[in-house]
């Protein structure tokens, strides 16, 4: 039985205090879900002193992105270990903005996993089609290809590790959530790749996360879903009471 996961992406959003105080808040509101699992991602500075604060309520923290090498003169950029060494245990790796934005290609992220198990963090791969590619009827086709290619060298041990989150990226930020049917869609899909891929058993065990507009009132569509395991969340996780009310929905 796979254990729903919670995560928050806050993207470049919050402030130290901003942090601290959604964990603060979290706490005081007696943060304790044993139903399912969660995981923050803040902005790099965050990480260390909110790895300590998430601890004290059994949140884990994890990074929005690493380099895919493990030292060396890459102004700017953090490694794996350093992002272990700062109390990350997770990261989000080939996130959509990554990818547009920041020019990532599919074979950088494939690098990029590599160097997180290195590091021995847990993984969060996103995948997801833009509205062209849905509308043209060509999403599983997309989809199937940034997993070819991302999860290439990728052994069935190491899935122990890899969470994916689905997000179609028209949903991400714009309140257009993706019907939960049509999610499930994909991600039945997505799950049946990974049986071909690996084997049953790693098909079973492997979380996939829906993303996109996920706010309380529609995530437990979602999470009523055969093949979804939980949420990516942005917006909606910025506020301590809306992400526990997105918890709370798969509880
Ligand atoms: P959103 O973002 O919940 O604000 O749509 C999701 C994501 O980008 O992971």
């Amino acid at each position: 039985m796979r254990r729903q996961l919670i995560c928050a992406n806050w993207k470049m959003n919050h402030s130290l205090q901003d942090g601290m105080d959604f964990f603060l808040k979290l706490e005081s509101i007696d943060y304790n879900n044993p139903q399912s699992d969660a995981v923050v991602f803040p902005a790099f500075p965050l990480i260390q002193p909110l790895s300590t604060i998430g601890a004290k309520i059994g949140i884990p923290i994890g990074g929005q992105n690493l380099n895919e090498n493990e030292s060396g003169a890459y102004t700017g950029e953090v490694s794996a270990s350093m992002l272990a060494s700062c109390g990350a245990s997770w990261v989000i790796i080939g996130h959509s903005e990554r990818r547009d934005i920041f020019g990532e290609s599919n074979e950088l992220i494939a690098k990029k996993i590599i160097a997180a198990l290195s590091g021995n963090l847990n993984v969060i791969l996103c995948v997801g089609e833009h509205l062209e590619t849905r509308e043209d009827g060509k999403t599983t086709e997309f989809v199937q290809n940034q997993l070819a290619i991302n999860l290439d060298s990728i052994s069935p041990d190491d899935m122990e590790k890899i969470t994916i989150a689905y997000e179609p990226i028209w949903a991400i930020g714009t309140g257009l959530a993706s019907k939960p049917e049509d999610a499930e869609e994909i991600m039945s899909f997505i799950r049946n790749w990974l049986e071909e891929k690996f084997n049953t058993d790693i098909a079973d065990k492997t979380r996939i996360l829906y993303g996109g507009s996920v706010k309380p009132d529609n995530m437990s569509g979602y999470a009523a879903m055969k093949n979804i395991d939980g949420a990516l969340v942005g917006g909606a996780s910025l506020d301590a009471e809306s992400f526990w009310g997105i918890i709370k929905a798969v509880s």
